[in-house]
């Protein structure tokens, strides 16, 4: 992989990069990450999936952004359509994890407020005896069967709201010791973020390929009413991808 900004590197390796960034934590909460892969024309899923759009490069930052947090945040959707599994990185991001102070593994955070989980997703189903329980954030009173099905393979807290803001949500992760959380998606859950002011940085793969179609951009389809300004930190290249590192201005 090419580093293209802020210096030019014929070989870098984004796992020597990406955990070593500054992430100075705010006063009063976690720094909050967005990770999204988008089409030159800026779709985020083909078919209703993002793994159309990702490729060698997308494969290697990934698990590189994935070894800077200390949770994982996504939302229902996009756990639904992704299929998202207990966090179980690869000795080598493991060992990377451990030397910059972090746990062993990012542990995984879902929002819903439908908690229509299937306990077939592999998150719940295929858990070993070190993982860590998904953590479902859902609201004061979400129906009760979808709770009791989950009963020993996910952790719920229930905030005191119908459908949590995303401040509630990072709140909750702060007062669980994070420092840095990692936003996976989905469009519907960014746009809330970007809304309330969250998102710190944004990891942007901009994926070589033209899509069209309908498909949401990274926030999704919601106006954001304060259009807040990022500045580029870096860029990295491989197979005509473009791994780009935004923090807010
Ligand atoms: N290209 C990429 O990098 C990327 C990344 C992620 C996802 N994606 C794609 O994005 C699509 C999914 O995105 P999406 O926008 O449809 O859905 P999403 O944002 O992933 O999830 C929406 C769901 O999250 C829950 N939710 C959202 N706000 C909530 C709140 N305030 N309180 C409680 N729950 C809340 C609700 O779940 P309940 O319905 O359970 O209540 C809601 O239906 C998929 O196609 C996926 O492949 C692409």
């Amino acid at each position: 992989m090419r580093q293209l900004l802020p210096n030019l590197l014929v070989d870098v390796d984004p796992l020597a990069v990406y955990p070593y960034d500054a992430r100075p934590t705010p006063p009063d909460r976690p720094w909050v990450m967005l990770n999204m892969v988008a089409s030159v024309d800026g779709a985020i899923a083909i078919d209703g999936l993002s793994g159309g759009l990702g490729g060698p490069g997308d494969t290697q930052t990934f698990r590189a952004i994935r070894a800077s947090c200390d949770w994982i945040l996504v939302a229902a959707g996009t756990a639904r359509a992704e299929r998202y599994r207990v966090p179980r990185p690869a000795p080598d991001v493991t060992e990377v994890r451990v030397a910059t102070g972090r746990s062993r593994a990012a542990r995984l955070a879902v929002v819903t407020a439908s908690v229509e989980l299937d306990p077939s997703l592999p998150m719940f189903a295929v858990q070993e005896p070190d993982d860590e329980l998904p953590l479902i954030i859902t609201g004061a009173t979400p129906p009760q069967d979808r709770v009791a099905r989950l009963a020993g393979m996910a952790e719920f807290v229930h905030l005191d709201a119908e459908r949590p803001s995303p401040r509630m949500v990072i709140k909750e992760l702060h007062s669980r010791g994070a420092s840095v959380v990692l936003a996976e998606g989905g469009p519907t859950w960014n746009g809330q973020l970007a809304e309330a002011g969250l998102i710190d940085e944004l990891c942007l793969t901009i994926s070589p390929h033209l899509v069209g179609g309908t498909s949401p951009g990274i926030i999704g389809h919601s106006p954001v009413s304060h259009v807040s300004g990022l500045t580029l930190e870096r860029v990295l290249e491989h197979g005509s991808a473009l791994f780009v590192r935004y923090v807010r201005v």
